[in-house]
Protein backbone atom coordinates (compact mmCIF):
# COMPACT_ATOMS: atom_id res chain seq x y z
CA UNK A 1 0.00 0.00 0.00
CA UNK A 2 0.83 3.36 -1.01
CA UNK A 3 0.57 4.82 2.62
CA UNK A 4 -0.95 3.92 5.92
CA UNK A 5 -2.61 5.37 8.46
CA UNK A 6 -1.41 3.86 11.98
CA UNK A 7 -2.73 3.47 15.67
CA UNK A 8 -5.86 6.37 14.91
CA UNK A 9 -9.11 5.83 16.47
CA UNK A 10 -11.63 5.54 13.49
CA UNK A 11 -14.96 7.54 13.56
CA UNK A 12 -17.90 7.11 11.17
CA UNK A 13 -21.34 7.74 11.52
CA UNK A 14 -21.91 4.23 13.24
CA UNK A 15 -18.63 3.39 15.07
CA UNK A 16 -15.44 4.27 16.63
CA UNK A 17 -13.10 2.10 16.61
CA UNK A 18 -8.70 1.32 16.88
CA UNK A 19 -7.58 0.45 13.66
CA UNK A 20 -5.01 1.21 11.01
CA UNK A 21 -5.75 2.73 7.57
CA UNK A 22 -4.35 1.78 4.57
CA UNK A 23 -4.34 3.49 1.29
CA UNK A 24 -3.19 2.48 -2.17
CA UNK A 25 -3.88 4.65 -5.09
CA UNK A 26 -6.16 7.48 -3.48
CA UNK A 27 -8.49 5.30 -2.45
CA UNK A 28 -9.49 3.16 1.11
CA UNK A 29 -7.70 -0.39 0.37
CA UNK A 30 -7.87 -2.44 3.86
CA UNK A 31 -8.92 -1.26 7.39
CA UNK A 32 -7.35 -3.17 9.82
CA UNK A 33 -4.16 -4.07 12.48
CA UNK A 34 -0.74 -4.02 11.89
CA UNK A 35 -1.10 -2.89 8.27
CA UNK A 36 2.51 -1.36 6.50
CA UNK A 37 2.96 0.57 3.53
CA UNK A 38 5.39 2.76 1.88
CA UNK A 39 4.68 5.74 3.91
CA UNK A 40 3.32 5.34 7.60
CA UNK A 41 1.26 8.24 9.36
CA UNK A 42 1.15 7.96 12.70
CA UNK A 43 -2.17 9.22 14.69
CA UNK A 44 -1.72 8.31 18.24
CA UNK A 45 -4.47 10.28 19.69
CA UNK A 46 -6.17 11.01 16.78
CA UNK A 47 -9.53 10.45 15.92
CA UNK A 48 -9.83 9.44 11.86
CA UNK A 49 -12.58 10.80 10.87
CA UNK A 50 -14.08 10.86 6.74
CA UNK A 51 -13.25 14.57 5.39
CA UNK A 52 -16.41 16.83 5.61
CA UNK A 53 -18.88 17.62 2.86
CA UNK A 54 -20.13 20.90 2.68
CA UNK A 55 -23.28 21.07 0.73
CA UNK A 56 -24.15 24.10 0.31
CA UNK A 57 -21.73 26.93 -0.62
CA UNK A 58 -21.26 29.71 -2.89
CA UNK A 59 -18.01 30.70 -3.95
CA UNK A 60 -17.40 33.33 -6.19
CA UNK A 61 -21.14 34.05 -6.20
CA UNK A 62 -22.13 37.90 -8.31
CA UNK A 63 -25.02 39.04 -5.82
CA UNK A 64 -26.56 41.92 -4.65
CA UNK A 65 -24.38 44.31 -6.73
CA UNK A 66 -20.76 42.64 -5.38
CA UNK A 67 -19.39 39.02 -5.67
CA UNK A 68 -18.66 36.78 -2.92
CA UNK A 69 -14.67 37.36 -1.60
CA UNK A 70 -13.69 33.73 -2.06
CA UNK A 71 -12.98 32.11 -4.94
CA UNK A 72 -12.32 28.42 -5.55
CA UNK A 73 -9.12 28.24 -4.70
CA UNK A 74 -9.24 30.46 -1.69
CA UNK A 75 -12.64 28.79 -0.33
CA UNK A 76 -11.45 25.42 -0.82
CA UNK A 77 -7.59 25.81 0.80
CA UNK A 78 -9.94 27.21 4.02
CA UNK A 79 -12.53 24.55 3.39
CA UNK A 80 -9.62 22.12 3.64
CA UNK A 81 -7.65 23.94 6.49
CA UNK A 82 -11.13 23.03 8.38
CA UNK A 83 -11.54 19.29 7.57
CA UNK A 84 -13.95 19.82 4.37
CA UNK A 85 -12.61 17.88 1.54
CA UNK A 86 -15.95 17.63 -0.70
CA UNK A 87 -18.00 20.87 -1.29
CA UNK A 88 -21.02 21.26 -3.28
CA UNK A 89 -21.23 24.59 -4.72
CA UNK A 90 -24.62 26.55 -6.95
CA UNK A 91 -24.46 27.24 -10.48
CA UNK A 92 -26.92 29.91 -10.82
CA UNK A 93 -29.26 30.13 -14.03
CA UNK A 94 -29.36 33.63 -15.47
CA UNK A 95 -31.77 35.23 -17.14
CA UNK A 96 -32.21 33.29 -21.17
CA UNK A 97 -29.97 30.79 -19.84
CA UNK A 98 -30.10 27.14 -20.15
CA UNK A 99 -29.05 25.56 -16.97
CA UNK A 100 -26.39 23.65 -19.11
CA UNK A 101 -24.60 27.18 -19.41
CA UNK A 102 -25.12 28.07 -16.19
CA UNK A 103 -23.58 24.76 -15.31
CA UNK A 104 -20.59 25.47 -17.56
CA UNK A 105 -19.98 28.86 -16.14
CA UNK A 106 -19.74 28.01 -13.01
CA UNK A 107 -17.17 24.98 -13.93
CA UNK A 108 -14.99 27.64 -15.59
CA UNK A 109 -14.71 28.83 -11.88
CA UNK A 110 -13.85 26.37 -10.57
CA UNK A 111 -11.52 24.28 -12.87
CA UNK A 112 -7.44 24.87 -11.80
CA UNK A 113 -8.47 26.40 -9.12
CA UNK A 114 -10.52 23.84 -6.91
CA UNK A 115 -8.02 22.47 -4.57
CA UNK A 116 -10.73 19.96 -3.39
CA UNK A 117 -13.26 17.96 -4.79
CA UNK A 118 -16.48 20.04 -5.88
CA UNK A 119 -19.72 19.37 -7.33
CA UNK A 120 -22.21 21.70 -8.64
CA UNK A 121 -26.47 21.92 -8.10
CA UNK A 122 -27.89 24.09 -10.38
CA UNK A 123 -30.07 27.09 -9.22
CA UNK A 124 -33.34 27.10 -11.56
CA UNK A 125 -34.21 30.70 -12.99
CA UNK A 126 -36.70 29.45 -14.99
CA UNK A 127 -39.05 26.31 -15.74
CA UNK A 128 -40.14 26.01 -19.21
CA UNK A 129 -40.91 22.44 -20.92
CA UNK A 130 -37.23 23.26 -22.59
CA UNK A 131 -35.75 23.58 -18.84
CA UNK A 132 -37.86 20.33 -17.81
CA UNK A 133 -36.38 18.23 -20.25
CA UNK A 134 -33.00 19.59 -19.47
CA UNK A 135 -33.25 18.93 -15.80
CA UNK A 136 -33.10 14.65 -16.98
CA UNK A 137 -29.58 15.91 -18.85
CA UNK A 138 -28.40 17.28 -15.46
CA UNK A 139 -28.77 14.58 -13.57
CA UNK A 140 -27.07 11.88 -16.58
CA UNK A 141 -23.92 14.83 -16.52
CA UNK A 142 -23.51 13.86 -12.63
CA UNK A 143 -25.69 17.12 -11.18
CA UNK A 144 -28.53 15.31 -9.94
CA UNK A 145 -29.72 18.55 -7.31
CA UNK A 146 -31.58 21.87 -8.29
CA UNK A 147 -31.86 24.57 -5.70
CA UNK A 148 -35.08 26.91 -5.80
CA UNK A 149 -35.61 30.22 -4.38
CA UNK A 150 -38.62 31.05 -2.44
CA UNK A 151 -37.02 34.66 -1.97
CA UNK A 152 -35.22 37.50 -3.55
CA UNK A 153 -37.54 38.45 -5.52
CA UNK A 154 -36.39 40.39 -8.31
CA UNK A 155 -33.28 38.26 -8.68
CA UNK A 156 -33.04 34.74 -8.05
CA UNK A 157 -36.77 34.02 -6.51
CA UNK A 158 -39.35 31.42 -8.27
CA UNK A 159 -42.96 31.24 -8.22
CA UNK A 160 -44.68 28.54 -6.81
CA UNK A 161 -45.56 27.05 -10.23
CA UNK A 162 -41.57 26.69 -11.05
CA UNK A 163 -41.15 25.08 -7.65
CA UNK A 164 -44.09 22.78 -8.44
CA UNK A 165 -42.66 21.75 -11.64
CA UNK A 166 -39.06 21.61 -10.51
CA UNK A 167 -40.20 18.80 -7.72
CA UNK A 168 -42.77 16.73 -10.26
CA UNK A 169 -39.84 16.83 -12.85
CA UNK A 170 -37.50 15.61 -9.71
CA UNK A 171 -39.10 12.90 -8.93
CA UNK A 172 -39.17 11.22 -12.57
CA UNK A 173 -35.56 11.53 -12.87
CA UNK A 174 -33.92 11.36 -9.79
CA UNK A 175 -33.54 14.60 -8.66
CA UNK A 176 -33.49 16.28 -5.66
CA UNK A 177 -34.66 19.48 -4.93
CA UNK A 178 -33.16 22.16 -2.39
CA UNK A 179 -35.19 25.05 -1.41
CA UNK A 180 -34.09 28.44 0.46
CA UNK A 181 -38.03 28.57 1.59
CA UNK A 182 -38.70 32.36 2.80
CA UNK A 183 -42.26 33.98 1.65
CA UNK A 184 -40.29 36.26 -0.91
CA UNK A 185 -43.38 38.72 -1.58
CA UNK A 186 -43.58 39.07 2.54
CA UNK A 187 -39.93 39.70 2.69
CA UNK A 188 -40.07 41.99 -0.36
CA UNK A 189 -43.37 44.26 1.07
CA UNK A 190 -41.31 44.47 4.60
CA UNK A 191 -38.07 45.72 3.30
CA UNK A 192 -39.33 48.29 1.06
CA UNK A 193 -41.93 49.25 3.81
CA UNK A 194 -39.02 49.87 6.54
CA UNK A 195 -36.53 51.78 4.14
CA UNK A 196 -39.62 53.88 3.20
CA UNK A 197 -39.87 54.30 7.09
CA UNK A 198 -36.38 55.59 7.12
CA UNK A 199 -35.90 52.72 9.55
CA UNK A 200 -32.52 51.30 8.16
CA UNK A 201 -29.91 49.70 10.76
CA UNK A 202 -28.88 46.17 10.05
CA UNK A 203 -31.47 45.03 12.93
CA UNK A 204 -34.52 46.26 10.36
CA UNK A 205 -32.86 43.22 7.84
CA UNK A 206 -34.19 40.60 10.39
CA UNK A 207 -37.43 42.60 11.41
CA UNK A 208 -37.83 42.64 7.51
CA UNK A 209 -37.90 38.71 7.11
CA UNK A 210 -39.88 37.27 10.11
CA UNK A 211 -39.64 33.52 10.69
CA UNK A 212 -43.20 33.40 10.02
CA UNK A 213 -42.00 33.73 6.78
CA UNK A 214 -39.70 31.29 7.02
CA UNK A 215 -42.16 29.14 8.38
CA UNK A 216 -44.85 29.45 6.14
CA UNK A 217 -42.56 28.90 3.06
CA UNK A 218 -41.36 25.74 4.32
CA UNK A 219 -44.94 24.38 4.98
CA UNK A 220 -45.64 25.04 1.52
CA UNK A 221 -42.43 23.42 0.00
CA UNK A 222 -43.11 20.59 2.29
CA UNK A 223 -46.80 20.11 0.86
CA UNK A 224 -45.59 20.89 -2.28
CA UNK A 225 -43.01 17.43 -1.78
CA UNK A 226 -46.06 15.40 -0.39
CA UNK A 227 -48.25 16.49 -2.97
CA UNK A 228 -45.25 15.29 -6.03
CA UNK A 229 -43.73 12.33 -3.75
CA UNK A 230 -40.52 14.04 -4.61
CA UNK A 231 -37.91 14.37 -2.28
CA UNK A 232 -37.04 17.59 -0.92
CA UNK A 233 -34.16 19.83 1.00
CA UNK A 234 -34.68 22.76 3.23
CA UNK A 235 -31.03 24.66 2.94
CA UNK A 236 -30.21 27.09 5.79
CA UNK A 237 -32.99 26.42 8.68
CA UNK A 238 -33.44 28.93 11.44
CA UNK A 239 -36.62 29.32 13.13
CA UNK A 240 -38.12 26.50 15.52
CA UNK A 241 -41.64 27.24 13.25
CA UNK A 242 -40.25 26.27 10.35
CA UNK A 243 -38.89 22.84 12.17
CA UNK A 244 -41.63 22.23 12.53
CA UNK A 245 -43.14 22.31 9.38
CA UNK A 246 -40.63 20.17 8.31
CA UNK A 247 -41.07 17.40 11.11
CA UNK A 248 -44.72 17.65 10.37
CA UNK A 249 -44.31 16.65 6.43
CA UNK A 250 -41.79 13.58 7.64
CA UNK A 251 -44.35 12.64 10.52
CA UNK A 252 -46.51 11.85 7.29
CA UNK A 253 -44.20 9.96 5.08
CA UNK A 254 -42.80 12.85 2.75
CA UNK A 255 -39.09 13.40 1.59
CA UNK A 256 -38.56 15.95 3.65
CA UNK A 257 -34.80 16.56 4.84
CA UNK A 258 -33.33 19.86 6.71
CA UNK A 259 -30.02 21.23 6.76
CA UNK A 260 -28.89 24.38 9.37
CA UNK A 261 -25.62 26.13 9.23
CA UNK A 262 -23.00 27.19 12.54
CA UNK A 263 -24.27 30.51 12.60
CA UNK A 264 -27.70 29.83 12.93
CA UNK A 265 -25.92 27.73 16.46
CA UNK A 266 -23.97 30.10 17.33
CA UNK A 267 -25.68 33.45 17.04
CA UNK A 268 -28.92 35.18 18.17
CA UNK A 269 -30.70 38.60 16.44
CA UNK A 270 -29.10 40.09 19.32
CA UNK A 271 -25.86 40.37 16.91
CA UNK A 272 -27.53 43.55 14.54
CA UNK A 273 -28.27 45.51 17.54
CA UNK A 274 -24.12 45.60 17.96
CA UNK A 275 -22.74 49.41 18.33
CA UNK A 276 -21.83 51.10 14.81
CA UNK A 277 -22.62 48.65 11.87
CA UNK A 278 -20.98 45.85 13.08
CA UNK A 279 -24.65 43.99 13.06
CA UNK A 280 -23.67 43.79 9.26
CA UNK A 281 -21.31 41.37 9.33
CA UNK A 282 -24.21 39.08 10.09
CA UNK A 283 -27.02 40.06 7.61
CA UNK A 284 -27.92 37.23 6.09
CA UNK A 285 -30.90 35.08 4.71
CA UNK A 286 -32.71 34.14 6.58
CA UNK A 287 -31.64 35.97 9.29
CA UNK A 288 -30.62 35.35 12.68
CA UNK A 289 -33.41 34.62 14.80
CA UNK A 290 -33.91 34.46 19.43
CA UNK A 291 -32.07 32.42 21.49
CA UNK A 292 -34.47 29.68 21.63
CA UNK A 293 -34.50 29.36 18.25
CA UNK A 294 -31.04 28.03 18.34
CA UNK A 295 -31.62 25.43 20.84
CA UNK A 296 -34.78 24.14 18.90
CA UNK A 297 -32.02 23.31 16.25
CA UNK A 298 -29.67 21.73 18.58
CA UNK A 299 -32.33 19.85 19.07
CA UNK A 300 -33.23 18.83 16.10
CA UNK A 301 -29.67 17.85 15.37
CA UNK A 302 -29.48 15.55 18.04
CA UNK A 303 -32.72 14.38 17.66
CA UNK A 304 -32.89 13.57 14.05
CA UNK A 305 -34.88 15.99 13.09
CA UNK A 306 -32.82 17.66 11.01
CA UNK A 307 -29.86 16.11 9.08
CA UNK A 308 -27.38 17.67 7.97
CA UNK A 309 -25.10 20.47 9.06
CA UNK A 310 -23.72 22.81 6.26
CA UNK A 311 -22.47 26.27 5.74
CA UNK A 312 -24.32 28.61 3.25
CA UNK A 313 -20.79 29.79 2.90
CA UNK A 314 -21.09 33.49 1.06
CA UNK A 315 -18.40 35.85 2.35
CA UNK A 316 -18.37 39.75 2.04
CA UNK A 317 -15.71 41.96 2.83
CA UNK A 318 -16.50 44.13 5.83
CA UNK A 319 -15.22 47.77 3.91
CA UNK A 320 -15.70 47.82 0.43
CA UNK A 321 -18.55 45.23 0.26
CA UNK A 322 -20.88 45.15 3.62
CA UNK A 323 -20.48 48.89 4.07
CA UNK A 324 -22.36 49.36 0.47
CA UNK A 325 -25.39 49.18 2.94
CA UNK A 326 -24.04 51.73 5.80
CA UNK A 327 -27.22 53.71 5.19
CA UNK A 328 -29.89 50.95 4.00
CA UNK A 329 -29.57 47.72 5.45
CA UNK A 330 -31.22 46.47 2.11
CA UNK A 331 -27.84 47.03 0.44
CA UNK A 332 -25.87 44.89 2.66
CA UNK A 333 -24.92 41.72 0.84
CA UNK A 334 -26.14 38.74 2.55
CA UNK A 335 -23.65 36.41 3.56
CA UNK A 336 -20.97 35.29 5.98
CA UNK A 337 -17.96 33.48 6.07
CA UNK A 338 -18.48 30.11 7.41
CA UNK A 339 -17.22 26.98 5.22
CA UNK A 340 -13.51 26.63 7.53
CA UNK A 341 -15.29 26.72 11.00
CA UNK A 342 -17.82 24.15 10.58
CA UNK A 343 -16.06 21.04 11.76
CA UNK A 344 -14.45 23.16 14.79
CA UNK A 345 -17.63 24.59 15.93
CA UNK A 346 -19.73 21.69 16.11
CA UNK A 347 -17.26 19.26 17.68
CA UNK A 348 -16.59 21.74 20.09
CA UNK A 349 -20.00 23.36 21.05
CA UNK A 350 -22.01 19.71 19.48
CA UNK A 351 -19.54 17.04 20.84
CA UNK A 352 -17.69 18.88 23.57
CA UNK A 353 -20.31 20.25 25.28
CA UNK A 354 -22.50 16.80 25.45
CA UNK A 355 -25.18 17.25 22.75
CA UNK A 356 -24.83 14.43 20.15
CA UNK A 357 -22.30 11.85 19.90
CA UNK A 358 -18.50 12.24 17.75
CA UNK A 359 -20.15 9.51 15.27
CA UNK A 360 -23.37 12.08 14.98
CA UNK A 361 -21.07 14.75 14.56
CA UNK A 362 -19.56 12.56 11.58
CA UNK A 363 -23.25 11.52 10.13
CA UNK A 364 -23.97 15.65 10.44
CA UNK A 365 -20.76 17.09 8.72
CA UNK A 366 -19.99 14.24 6.35
CA UNK A 367 -21.94 11.13 6.29
CA UNK A 368 -25.23 12.76 5.47
CA UNK A 369 -24.85 15.28 3.18
CA UNK A 370 -23.00 12.62 1.33
CA UNK A 371 -26.36 10.66 1.42
CA UNK A 372 -28.38 12.90 0.71
CA UNK A 373 -26.59 14.58 -2.70
CA UNK A 374 -25.45 11.30 -4.17
CA UNK A 375 -21.62 11.24 -3.05
CA UNK A 376 -21.99 7.54 -0.57
CA UNK A 377 -19.79 5.65 -0.31
CA UNK A 378 -17.37 7.77 -2.48
CA UNK A 379 -17.29 10.86 -0.31
CA UNK A 380 -18.39 10.88 3.66
CA UNK A 381 -17.55 7.79 5.13
CA UNK A 382 -14.70 5.28 6.04
CA UNK A 383 -14.96 1.85 3.89
CA UNK A 384 -13.00 -0.39 1.68
CA UNK A 385 -13.41 1.29 -1.88
CA UNK A 386 -13.87 4.94 -0.37
CA UNK A 387 -11.72 7.66 -1.80
CA UNK A 388 -8.87 8.57 0.93
CA UNK A 389 -10.93 12.11 1.91
CA UNK A 390 -9.62 12.04 5.88
CA UNK A 391 -9.39 14.09 8.81
CA UNK A 392 -6.62 13.32 11.21
CA UNK A 393 -8.13 15.32 13.79
CA UNK A 394 -6.76 16.16 17.32
CA UNK A 395 -9.63 16.28 19.92
CA UNK A 396 -6.91 17.87 22.51
CA UNK A 397 -5.93 20.89 19.96
CA UNK A 398 -7.02 24.18 20.83
CA UNK A 399 -7.44 26.59 18.36
CA UNK A 400 -8.87 30.41 18.13
CA UNK A 401 -10.84 31.34 15.65
CA UNK A 402 -9.50 34.77 14.77
CA UNK A 403 -9.06 36.24 11.09
CA UNK A 404 -5.09 35.72 11.28
CA UNK A 405 -5.80 31.99 12.32
CA UNK A 406 -8.02 30.94 9.36
CA UNK A 407 -7.79 31.30 5.54
CA UNK A 408 -10.69 32.34 4.19
CA UNK A 409 -10.45 35.52 1.76
CA UNK A 410 -12.44 38.30 3.92
CA UNK A 411 -11.49 41.05 6.22
CA UNK A 412 -13.54 39.63 9.35
CA UNK A 413 -13.87 36.57 11.26
CA UNK A 414 -17.36 36.30 13.13
CA UNK A 415 -16.03 34.21 15.57
CA UNK A 416 -13.02 36.67 16.78
CA UNK A 417 -13.44 35.54 20.76
CA UNK A 418 -14.13 31.64 20.06
CA UNK A 419 -11.21 29.66 21.16
CA UNK A 420 -12.56 26.05 19.82
CA UNK A 421 -11.15 22.62 21.45
CA UNK A 422 -10.60 20.15 18.60
CA UNK A 423 -9.13 20.83 15.40
CA UNK A 424 -7.47 19.36 12.20
CA UNK A 425 -4.02 17.92 12.58
CA UNK A 426 -3.73 16.69 9.17
CA UNK A 427 -6.55 16.60 6.25
CA UNK A 428 -5.75 14.11 3.31
CA UNK A 429 -7.56 14.13 0.40
CA UNK A 430 -7.32 10.62 -2.14
CA UNK A 431 -4.24 10.01 0.13
CA UNK A 432 -2.17 12.89 -0.22
CA UNK A 433 -1.70 15.07 2.90
CA UNK A 434 -3.51 18.51 2.09
CA UNK A 435 -3.19 20.36 4.84
CA UNK A 436 -1.08 20.21 8.17
CA UNK A 437 -0.91 22.12 10.91
CA UNK A 438 -3.51 24.34 9.77
CA UNK A 439 -1.04 24.87 6.50
CA UNK A 440 -2.44 23.97 2.69
CA UNK A 441 0.28 21.73 1.53
CA UNK A 442 -1.67 20.99 -1.36
CA UNK A 443 -1.99 21.73 -5.20
CA UNK A 444 -3.60 24.60 -6.06
CA UNK A 445 -6.07 23.10 -9.15
CA UNK A 446 -6.41 19.36 -7.85
CA UNK A 447 -9.64 19.24 -7.39
CA UNK A 448 -11.86 17.42 -9.16
CA UNK A 449 -15.68 17.67 -10.58
CA UNK A 450 -17.50 15.28 -8.79
CA UNK A 451 -20.18 13.51 -11.12
CA UNK A 452 -23.04 12.13 -8.42
CA UNK A 453 -25.56 9.70 -8.91
CA UNK A 454 -28.79 10.11 -9.33
CA UNK A 455 -30.97 10.38 -5.59
CA UNK A 456 -33.38 7.81 -4.28
CA UNK A 457 -33.99 8.90 -1.03
O1 LIG B 1 -27.59 35.36 2.93
C1 LIG B 1 -27.35 34.39 2.26
N1 LIG B 1 -27.83 33.24 2.66
N2 LIG B 1 -26.59 34.49 1.15
C2 LIG B 1 -26.32 33.50 0.20
C3 LIG B 1 -27.45 33.22 -0.72
C4 LIG B 1 -28.46 32.28 -0.12
O2 LIG B 1 -29.56 32.69 0.21
O3 LIG B 1 -28.17 31.10 0.05
ZN1 LIG C 1 -30.48 30.91 0.59
ZN1 LIG D 1 -26.93 29.70 0.08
Amino acid sequence: MDLVIKNGTVVTATESYRADIGVDGGTIALIGRDLSGAEVIDAAGMLVMPGGVDPHTHMELPFMGSISADDFRTGTIAAACGGTTTIIDFAIQGAGQTLRQALDIWLKKAEGKACIDYGMHVAIGAMDDERMAEMGDMVEFGVPSFKVFMAYKGSFMVDDETLFRSLIRAKEIGGLIAVHAENGDILHYLINKHVAEGKKEPIWHARSHPAEAEAEATHRAVVMAGMTGAPLYVVHMTAGDALEALKAGRAKGFKVFGETCPQYLMFSVEKYAEPGFEGAKYVMSPPLREKGDSEALWRGLAGGDLQAVGTDHCPFNFVGQKDMGKDDFSKIPNGMPSVETRLPLLYHFGVGQGRFSVNRFVELVATGPARLFGLLPRKGTISVGADADLVLWDPKREHRLTKENLHMNVDYSPYEDVTVRGYPALTLQRGKVIVRNNQFVGDVGAGQFLKRSPIHL
